[in-house]
């Protein structure tokens, strides 16, 4: 057989580490002799999918041989009436993943700077190495994003600066006044993206009305996602809001038919639907609380959080309580992948699912 030369891989991908999912549960029951594992790690809705979003999935599961509507017509108009905004200041993605990934295609030319804080989701970086720029890591200050420390750090090469409000994996917030002095510094050259995935969870009354900022302010983009409170993270929809300008943008890299039929049928139907998302919000306003108090009777360092999980210093090997509570069949997230070793992240369960986590982890503790 005739031996090829491994492909070389262009040098500003070869040292992007590919995303690691964790393994799926069924494969560990059976690894682990167990049943009825758990997962609080990668922030999901544990009440599940809304029920009208299964009802339009099975409705529309006939239709799957015809391509999608690639503008996600009635989507849009939906989501335009309930923004209040025109239907072009709306791009839609394959999650909110992708949204990131064309900001960096649409907006990025090598040698441009980016800025995000650390620790952070993940797909900032990978989006400015994809486009050779540079990624600029604003250490958070008290879990927090430090935006006058962003903003200090700001350049004429910075082009994208990425704000993740509530941050993971910290579950911290910036208020709309440090937002505002941040917008005030930046050229309007330099967009500001605003990550809100989990802006559905926040009852802060000082967080950012970014809808309203974005009638005034030609630079910013805001992302949401339909993967957390509607519950539909396995279809992968996610959105961004900004000027017809940004859209048009987005919409230059997009390809035709990112978002499938039955994401863009369920998305709809979720958005229509108040109960499950009400039961939702409040399934994690309690839960949130009960994690909160619970992890800090354990000795914990706990961050007020206004996302659907909470960040808490164990102040011990986190990757040990990680292995210990996986063989009792919980699963949560270790701070190790965001430099911070003694850290986990816990996903709101169901009330159920919190009280086994906490007692799991009184347990596990006391070994
Ligand atoms: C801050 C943040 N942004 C974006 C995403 C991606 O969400 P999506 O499922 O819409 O791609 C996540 C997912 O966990 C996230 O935590």
């Amino acid at each position: 057989m005739r031996r090829f030369p491994a492909p070389e891989i262009a040098p500003h991908v070869a040292g992007l580490i590919p995303y690691q999912p964790g393994k799926p549960i069924a494969e560990l029951e059976r690894e682990l002799g167990i049943r009825d594992i758990i997962k609080l790690a990668s922030n999901e809705n544990a009440l599940g999918p809304s029920p009208a979003a299964v009802e339009a999935i099975r409705a529309h599961a006939g239709d799957v041989h015809l391509y999608p509507e690639g503008s996600c017509p009635a989507l849009r108009s939906a989501l335009a009436a309930k923004l209040r905004v025109d239907g072009s200041c709306l791009a839609f993605g394959n999650g909110s993943d992708e949204i990131i990934h064309f900001l960096g295609l649409a907006f990025l030319t090598p040698g441009d700077q980016v800025i995000q804080g650390s620790p952070t989701f993940s797909r900032y970086e990978a989006a400015a190495r994809l486009a050779q720029a540079q990624c600029v890591r604003i250490p958070l200050r008290d879990w927090r994003y430090d935006l006058d420390a962003v903003g200090d750090a700001i350049t004429a090469q910075t082009r994208l600066v990425f704000i993740a409000n509530p941050n993971n994996p910290t579950g911290t917030y910036v208020t709309e006044a440090e937002l505002e002095r941040l917008l005030d510094r930046i050229s309007p050259r330099c967009i500001v993206c605003m990550d809100e995935a989990y802006f559905e969870y926040v009852d802060a009354p000082d967080y950012p009305d970014t809808v309203a900022l974005i009638r005034e302010q030609t630079n910013i983009v805001i992302l949401r996602t339909f993967s957390k409170l509607y519950g539909l993270a396995g279809l992968r929809v996610g959105y961004a809001v900004a000027r017809p300008e940004i859209i048009a943008a987005i919409e230059q890299v997009r390809e035709p038919f990112n978002v499938n039929h039955l994401a863009q049928v369920a998305a709809l139907a979720a958005l229509g639907d108040a109960d499950h998302a009400q039961r939702s919000r409040a399934m994690v306003a309690s839960g949130r609380a009960v994690l909160t108090d619970g992890l800090r009777a354990l000795g914990m360092d706990v961050v007020p959080s206004q996302a659907n999980f909470v960040w808490a210093d164990t102040r011990r090997d986190a990757q040990a309580i990680f292995q210990a509570l996986l063989r009792r069949g919980v699963i949560v997230r270790t701070g190790g992948a965001f430099g911070a070793p003694t850290c986990i992240r816990v996903t709101v369960g169901t009330a159920e699912q919190n009280e086994r986590l906490l007692n799991t982890l009184a347990e596990v503790l006391a070994l």
